[in-house]
């Protein structure tokens, strides 16, 4: 019930035509409406109390950078977050602390520490963030990183996971205003930009667009998966807001498939080539996955979407069973399951109940793409100067 309407509302959200709805769909939006008015009201009041200085932000002994969305789902919130880490850990040499809520079955927090395990950077999970990053300050300690000199030799494995805190990323910051942050980052997700440009819950805008002129710098994620024109309409749309923001562009870039529950298994991108294949997947933007599938040469492709964060259940599982073995009545051969890391970490032992049909993880990384001066270094240097 809860999924079927959390559906229904999505439709809602990201559709441009009114007319093209159920009439189930239509008697809902008059309440969407009213909610999204309050919504909006809310947002305002509390971002008027902090400007007044009614509310005091809260400020870290350590430069903060913010990652945050207006919309909900499939902006590379969390791909931009790891990037941001290792670059700090690898490129600058100061130990990051990231600090997310651990939404939903905390997916994304538990990908976070399956890539991080046994290195500098460290997670605090946790829907109070100033004092999750109170309690890792104290524990592990901070540097002061203005006057931080890059080690000039590498540091022992053995003592990487006791370095002190020198920044703090915050995922998810947009919203989370009672913090003070040094850089603020906003992503938005090129094949989906603004749906129906309303509010929560009517659309799927957590904010109105006006809330670009808080942020820095903005990165458009999937910006390899639409055309020219559609990335103007985005930048020219964002412009308006701030006309002096600095616009990226970023891809989720395919870098291999795991075959679980084996982590280390390092498979090649042409693992799913020829294959008939099933793409099962829980996320924000699950077109831009299937799309990416489709690109790597497969036979045929299947999808089953469910929404942002869902739990499989065991009856989910037998219904991909039995789409598994439509699909092999089909064709003939034994189609591959293919997921994403985020549906993996969720909850790894479910997907074992796929058996004997192989699960492959698709590993991606974010990259930043040139395009009109901007570049993964420019990028870097606007990190850097946030630090200072
Ligand atoms: C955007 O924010 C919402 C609310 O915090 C969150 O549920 C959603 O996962 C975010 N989007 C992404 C891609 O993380
Ligand atoms: C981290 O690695 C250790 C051993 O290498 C392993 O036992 C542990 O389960 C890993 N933790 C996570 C969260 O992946
Ligand atoms: C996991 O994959 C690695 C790399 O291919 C391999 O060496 C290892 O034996 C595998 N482990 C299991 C339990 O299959």
């Amino acid at each position: 019930m809860e999924e079927k309407l959390r559906k229904i509302v999505n439709q809602i959200a990201y559709t441009q035509k009114l007319s093209s709805l159920s009439p189930l769909h239509l008697s809902l939006i008059p309440l969407l409406f009213l909610s999204s008015s309050l919504y909006k009201f809310a947002q305002s009041f509390r971002h008027t109390l902090y400007h007044f200085g009614f509310l005091r932000k809260h400020r870290l002994p350590v430069p903060v950078i913010s990652v945050g969305n207006l919309t909900w789902g499939g902006n590379g919130k969390t791909p931009m977050v790891e990037f941001i880490a290792n670059w700090l850990a690898n490129d600058v040499g100061v130990s990051p602390l990231i600090l997310t809520r651990g939404y939903g079955g905390a997916d994304e927090a538990k990908m976070l520490q399956r890539h991080f395990n046994g290195t500098s950077v460290k997670i605090g999970v946790g829907a109070n963030r100033a004092a999750t990053a109170a309690s890792f300050l104290h524990r592990y300690g901070f540097v002061d990183i203005t006057h931080f000199e890059k080690p000039t030799k590498p540091i022992p494995k053995s003592q990487v996971v006791y370095d002190k805190i020198g920044v703090a990323i915050l995922d998810d910051g947009m919203q989370h205003i009672s913090m003070f942050r040094d850089l603020e980052i906003v992503m938005v997700n090129a094949l989906s930009p603004w749906g129906n440009h309303q509010l929560l819950p009517f659309g799927p805008l957590r904010e109105p667009l006006t809330s670009f002129s808080r942020a820095d710098a903005v990165v458009i994620h999937h910006a390899d998966m639409v055309q020219d024109h559609s990335l103007s309409d985005i930048e020219s749309r964002i412009l308006e807001t701030n006309r002096f923001l600095l616009i990226y562009l970023s891809a989720a870039t395919p870098s291999h498939f795991f075959r679980a529950p084996n982590i280390s298994s390092r498979l090649p991108l042409d693992t799913v080539f020829e294959k008939t294949v099933l793409c099962v997947s829980a996320i924000g933007s699950p077109s831009s996955f299937v799309q990416r599938i489709e690109k790597m040469g497969v036979l045929y492709v299947d999808s089953l979407d469910y929404s942002d964060h869902h739990q499989f259940q065991t009856k989910d599982i037998e219904t991909i069973k039995e789409r598994l073995q439509n699909l092999k009545n089909k064709f003939g051969s034994k189609p591959a399951i293919v997921v994403t890391e985020k549906d993996y970490d969720r909850d790894n032992e479910i997907l074992r109940g796929l058996d004997p049909f192989e699960v492959f993880v698709l590993c991606c990384k974010l990259q930043i793409l040139r395009h009109n001066g901007c570049s993964e270094d420019t990028f870097k240097m606007l990190l850097t100067r946030s630090l200072s």
